[in-house]
């Protein structure tokens, strides 16, 4: 059987000034169900870049990341949007919440994009939060939030389908140790019950304890790959 993820030969530059800037520089790594691993390296490295590349978010300049079995460079809009919506829950480094809506609205995105019923999505929703420690917030805009409740917003709404694969980038930067430590367990419940496969992109030890393996970037390039 063929990994979930395979990424072959992939090479990604930016435009920069009528110059290119190689962000990832040959990278081949594959990545099996059910691991729970992480990128880890300087910042700068090319953790974003990759993540946002095996979600379908970017396309490679050479080379290809072939997730589920789609190359997805191959993909048009929609067919990516799709790969996404049924199979990726997304940690953004920056969130990305939705302002104008509530807490409940930001974790219940997904569930629309996938016509869930409204009392799957009510429950669905809840227990997210409820993982997140945040049933209290359910109202309220994230613009009245703290940093850490906006990261945990954006925890619940990656997780709330239950998604095969989950890329979290920094997803404990905002965070206390305690809110840390219950997020990753959280996480760990998950990928031991459902074989839900994490990548993590990191510079935390806490989360860096609790990974299974550590592939290690610098400038674009796989420096290290190992099971601790
Ligand atoms: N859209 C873009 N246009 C130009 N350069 C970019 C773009 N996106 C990323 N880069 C550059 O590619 C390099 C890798 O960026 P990336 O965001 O992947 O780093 P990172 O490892 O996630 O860093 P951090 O730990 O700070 O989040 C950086 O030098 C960045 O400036
Ligand atoms: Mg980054």
């Amino acid at each position: 059987m063929s990994a979930l993820i395979r990424i072959q030969d992939l090479t990604k530059q930016f435009p920069m000034g009528g110059r290119r800037f190689t962000a990832l520089d040959g990278i081949s790594l594959e990545f099996e169900r059910g691991e729970f691993s992480g990128l880890v390296g300087p910042s700068g490295s090319g953790k974003t870049t990759l993540l946002n590349i095996i979600g379908a978010l970017d396309n490679p300049t050479r080379g290809s990341a072939i997730v589920l079995d789609r190359d997805t460079k191959t993909l048009r809009h929609r067919e990516a949007a799709r790969l996404r919506n049924h199979n990726l829950g997304f940690i953004f480094q920056t969130f990305n919440l939705l302002s104008v809506y509530t807490v409940f609205e930001n974790v219940e995105f997904p569930l629309l994009l996938l016509k869930m019923e409204k009392s799957g999505r009510r429950k669905a929703v809840m227990d997210a939060l409820e993982w997140v420690g945040l049933t209290d917030k359910v109202d309220m805009r994230p613009a009245r939030l703290s940093g850490g409740e906006c990261q945990r917003v954006a925890v619940a709404r990656a997780m709330v389908k239950n998604p095969k694969i989950v890329l979290a980038d920094e997803p404990t930067a905002n965070l206390d140790a305690e809110n840390s430590h219950n997020i990753l367990k959280m996480m760990i419940g998950l990928n031991r019950e459902f074989r839900t496969t994490f990548i993590f992109a990191t510079h935390d030890e806490k989360v860096i304890g609790y990974l299974k393996r550590i592939i290690s970037l610098n400038d674009g390039q796989v420096v290290r790959d190992e099971e601790p």
